[in-house]
């Protein structure tokens, strides 16, 4: 996490993209290095070198390079392109004939999920991740990191047996962005919060990540996925862990990481009985009608596979036994918009004996991730007039009223640290594996059980009833999802 008015520019170094020619380099990277340049965070002595199947060339590569992103020359004046198959060990030959051997390197995997092995065993048996003396060799691993706890473990394997943990730097891309970073920042340098942030205030937490689009272009590798595979071990467990966590001793990589651990630990395994799963039907969103997910290009006529998930979890420590944190996820919903609701308990009633239970409203402190950042905290007031009524309003931080806003695609604190070596925004083997680990008894039920419990909700709504259910089970309710004027269909 770096501070960026202090921060100094990363040391000398090549960034070798493998998968060079797809839509990541071109959508993220290119723009977050862009940024990071103009941050002055970059090193005089920066290269890049494309390594991908096509045979494009270096002028190739750089068109398209180009096309992409604006602003870019410096960039192009540093980069090269090599053309090889991952699996063959001449690619690699080739590579190290790019890349002196004291040379700073950034192996980052921007390729399909399937590639990560082969190529971290190929650049392992190259000798391209040994360091020599002073210089670093890391490697960058995108997500999604195995599809299940044996796939997952497997990787980590895989990977460990030709480079260091401390090489290793797995991405979730929701730690590089800024209000999930403010998570922490919030708790930790707020006196006021820690008080609160317990099993005797706290009734239970819901944390939101609602989208209005749907698979759009990705429905094959999206149907092989699911909503539960795509955001829950990953982007959800992150800002779980980071609500949850105990305060690190400090800063250091490892010191979160380790905090991070101990509340997967401490999560018990999911029963598939709180966990909800649905598709999206037909429906429409922002004016727009929306197919059902079945139509969507790529997914099959009859496809099960899930675009939302709802679940319960509970947190076996100290800190959290009896506090329920609800999690919920899909793709077509109402509105756009990841959160974080912490629900305060109520307070003793005995003022207010003649005001119903359900219209004192619970305060409620919700972080704001996207795309309205900030945090509001709700409370109640009296009404004014001369009866005692009382009502709920919203106190409301909001970062762009606060501060101006500085271009980011979420991308350049992660590629910064991996540069600086810092890898407290990246997921250790542990965690990952301690993710899936929580989640695995839902996959076999859900292996077992085929469809059979597969409900439908309409595109442009809340969610399925079932999520409601959930939650009315135990006497509570979702936060609304509505349109925001920032939505986007
Ligand atoms: C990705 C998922 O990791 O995160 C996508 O694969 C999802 O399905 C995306 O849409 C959400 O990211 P963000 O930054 O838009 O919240």
């Amino acid at each position: 996490m770096a501070e960026t008015e202090t921060a100094p520019p990363a040391p000398a170094c090549t960034l070798v993209i493998f998968g060079a020619t797809g839509d990541l380099t071109r959508r993220l990277l290119m723009p977050a290095l862009r940024n990071l340049r103009h941050a002055g965070l970059l090193p005089d002595d920066f290269a890049i070198v494309g390594v991908a199947s096509r045979d494009i060339g270096d002028d190739g590569f750089r068109d398209r390079l180009r096309e992409g992103v604006d602003g870019i020359d410096w960039f192009i004046e540093r980069s090269r392109y090599l053309s090889g198959k991952f699996e063959a060990p001449q690619t690699y030959k080739a590579l190290a004939g790019l890349l002196a051997p004291d040379r700073n390197v950034l192996f980052y995997l921007a390729t399909p999920p399937s590639e990560f092995a082969v190529i971290a065993a190929q650049l392992g048996k190259a000798g391209l991740l040994k360091e020599s003396g002073v210089a670093w060799r890391r490697l960058v691993v995108e997500k999604p990191f195995g599809h299940d706890l044996p796939s997952a473990v497997a990787l980590n394997k895989q990977i460990l047996r030709v480079a260091r943990e401390e090489q290793v730097f797995r991405i979730d891309h929701y730690l590089g962005k800024e209000t999930v970073q403010n998570i922490l920042v919030f708790r930790f340098a707020n006196g006021f919060v820690e008080p609160l942030w317990n099993r005797d205030r706290i009734d239970h937490v819901q944390i939101t990540v609602a989208e209005t689009v749907g698979v759009e272009q990705r429905g094959k590798s999206y149907d092989a996925t699911g909503a539960l595979r795509d955001m829950v071990p990953n982007h959800l467990f992150q800002l779980l862990t980071m609500i949850a966590m105990e305060p690190p001793t400090c800063f250091a990589a490892d010191a979160m990481r380790n905090e991070k651990a101990k509340v997967l630990d401490a999560v018990r395994r999911v029963e598939p009985a709180d966990v909800v799963r649905a598709q999206y039907g037909a429906g429409r969103i922002g004016g727009e009608t929306v197919k059902p997910y079945r139509q969507s290009p790529d997914v099959p006529p009859d496809s099960t596979t899930e675009t939302y998930v709802a679940l319960k979890l509970a947190i076996d420590n100290w800190r959290w036994a009896g506090v329920p944190f609800y999690l919920r996820t899909g793709k077509t919903l109402a509105g756009r918009r990841t959160e974080i609701s912490i629900q305060v308990k109520q307070a003793p009633l005995a003022l207010f004996r003649g005001t119903p239970v359900e219209s004192l409203p619970p305060n409620d402190l919700t972080l704001h991730i996207q795309p309205d950042e900030g945090v509001t905290l709700r409370f109640g007031v009296k009404v004014p007039g001369p009866t005692v009524k009382i009502d709920g309003v919203d106190m409301k931080f909001r970062y762009e009223d606060a501060f101006e806003t500085v271009p980011s695609t979420g991308y350049e604190t992660l590629i910064y640290d991996c540069m600086m070596g810092d890898a407290s925004l990246f997921q250790r083997a542990d965690t990952i594996e301690a993710g899936w680990r929580i989640l695995q008894p839902v996959l076999d039920a859900w292996k077992q059980e085929g469809a059979r419990a597969l409900p439908t909700y309409e595109a442009g709504s809340a969610g399925p009833k079932e999520a409601d259910d959930l939650l009315a089970r135990d006497g509570r309710r979702w936060r609304t999802i509505r349109p925001n004027e920032k939505d986007r269909p």
